[in-house]
């Protein structure tokens, strides 16, 4: 059973800068709920209980988020919002959440390095604290399901567009079933035309111990970094990796556009907006 997810945020989110010059990425809200909250909310609901946050230099508002405050409870209490109370004790309460800092930004695979101790003996699983995804079985218990069926690292992908590639961990391998790619090759941010498919690492892993020792032996890679898709590769060699193409639309909040067309999309999903907004935009869509 996986108990255990690790969700690396600590790094700087140049993608969205100046908003995120003195505020976590992974706190913008989508409406008025922070990213990170989504992919907490997604872990839990895949049956994770205990989740590690890898946290940095200027991330105290998350840890904040997740923590109890007396004080804005007990005038929510005055108010009688019980809706807006209920929400607040559901956060606290969503996880066992426990904080590391990555003092330095030396990439994803370092920050992954990080949670040795945390996670021990046990696999694992890892969610990007930027991305959302959104389905009707949460991705992570999607690849849980997987990891149970192959006991061996999965690895979430999605097809993107092939002048894309460059911006993704790309895998290429022989499709096992309609969902399934036994892996056979990785590489981080590829030239376009040396992409061997474009099947893009999607922010969702299930990895298991044996990465740590990986990431040791790993060189910094692309962007000058520890990449986990390079201490992967090394795995590869010692053990069969598959990738499950996700079944579930996902966002990457740290893109400016895609946090836009997001906004709208949950916007348009909520209950107390739909209508209102909806007309709104037609209204927009008419001028254009
Ligand atoms: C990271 C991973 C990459 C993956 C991407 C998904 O890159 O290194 O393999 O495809 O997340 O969002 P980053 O976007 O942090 O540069």
């Amino acid at each position: 059973m996986i108990k255990k997810a690790i969700i690396p945020a600590a790094g700087f989110g140049t993608r969205f800068l100046p908003a995120t010059k003195a505020q976590p990425k992974e706190m913008l809200p989508i409406i008025d709920t922070p990213v990170i909250q989504y992919v907490v909310q997604e872990a839990v609901d895949s049956g994770i209980e205990d989740i590690l946050i890898i946290s940095g230099k200027g991330k105290r508002s998350i840890e904040d988020h997740f923590d109890r405050n007396y004080e804005l409870e007990s005038r929510i209490l005055e108010k009688e919002d019980e809706a807006l109370y209920n929400q607040l004790k559901h956060i606290e309460n969503m996880a066992n959440i426990h904080y590391i800092r990555q003092k330095e930004l030396n990439g994803l695979g370092d920050a992954i390095y990080h949670a040795r101790f945390h996670c021990g003996n046990e696999p694992f699983a890892v969610l990007l604290g930027d991305t959302i995804i959104n389905s009707a079985i949460p991705v992570t218990q999607q690849m849980i399901d997987a990891y149970e069926q192959y006991r061996q690292i999965v690895i979430a992908v999605e097809t993107v567009p092939h002048d894309k590639v460059n911006r993704y961990g790309i895998v290429g391998g022989k499709k096992l079933s309609e969902k399934l790619i036994q892996i056979t090759e990785m590489v981080e941010k590829p030239e376009i035309d040396k992409a061997p498919s474009n099947y893009a690492i999607a922010g969702r892993y299930i990895l298991t111990p044996e990465i740590f020792s990986a990431l040791e032996k790993t060189p910094r890679g692309k962007g000058n970094e520890i990449q986990l898709t390079d201490a992967l590769r090394i795995l590869l060699k010692q053990q069969d990796i598959t990738a499950t193409i996700i079944e579930g639309k996902r966002y990457d909040i740290g893109n400016k556009l895609d946090f836009l067309k997001t906004t709208v999309e949950f916007a348009l999903k909520r209950k107390e907006f739909a209508a209102p907004f909806a007309e709104f935009l037609k209204e927009i869509v008419k001028g254009l």
